[in-house]
C-alpha cells in the first residue's frame, strides 16, 4: 500500500444486546460494501452485556436471510472503550444507546457518534425501535429501515469516505 493511500472507514453499528437490531445493520451493510467493492470495515456491539458470545436472534437471522444476508455467525459483544479510538464512525440504533455510549465513550474518543437515521433526509433524529420483544412485523419495520439508513450511510462513505458526517 502506498504512503498516501486513503484511510479506510470504519463503522461500529450499536443496540442494546447486541442480537437483533446492530448484527442486521452489520450484515446490511457488509453485503452492500461487497457488492458495490466500497472499502470499509465494519463490526457490531451492545450496551448491555446480557447476551455477550450469543448468535443473533432467529427473527433476524430469518429476516435478514430472507434478503439473502447471511448473519448467523455473528457473536454479540459489549461496546468497549477503544471502540471509540479504532472506528471513525459510530451508529446507534435508538436514542437510549446514544445515552448509554455517552457513559461510555472516554472523552477523548475520536469516532463521530450518530443515530442510524440521522443519514437519512428526513428521518433526523429518529430511533429505530428495538423489536426484541415485539412479534415477526417488528422486525420486518427494524429490518426496512434499517436497509434505508445503511444504504444512505453506503452512499456518504463511498463518497466522502472517513470525512463523511452525519
Ligand atoms: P437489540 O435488541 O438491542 O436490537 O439487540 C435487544 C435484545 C435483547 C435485549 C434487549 C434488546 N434484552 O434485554 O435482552
Amino acid at each position: 500500500m502506498s504512503q498516501d493511500a486513503e484511510p479506510i472507514p470504519s463503522v461500529l453499528f450499536v443496540c442494546l444486546g447486541n442480537i437483533c437490531r446492530s448484527p442486521m445493520a452489520e450484515g446490511a451493510l457488509r453485503a452492500m460494501s461487497e457488492k458495490t467493492g466500497l472499502k470499509v470495515r465494519i463490526d457490531s456491539a451492545g450496551i448491555g452485556d446480557y447476551h455477550v458470545g450469543d448468535a443473533p436472534d432467529l427473527r433476524a437471522i430469518e429476516i435478514a436471510r430472507r434478503d439473502g444476508v447471511d448473519i448467523s455467525h455473528q457473536r454479540a459483544r459489549q461496546v468497549k472503550p477503544r471502540d471509540f479510538h479504532e472506528f471513525t464512525h459510530v451508529f446507534a440504533m435508538d436514542t437510549a444507546n446514544i445515552a448509554g455510549i455517552n457513559g461510555r465513550a472516554p472523552r477523548d474518543g475520536t469516532a463521530k457518534i450518530a443515530l442510524m437515521l440521522d443519514a437519512v433526509e428526513g428521518r433526523q433524529g429518529q430511533s429505530i425501535k428495538d423489536p426484541y420483544y415485539g412479534e415477526a412485523k417488528d422486525f420486518d419495520k427494524a429490518w426496512t429501515e434499517i436497509l434505508i439508513a445503511v444504504n444512505a450511510i453506503h452512499n456518504e462513505l463511498k463518497t466522502y469516505g472517513v470525512n463523511a458526517t452525519f
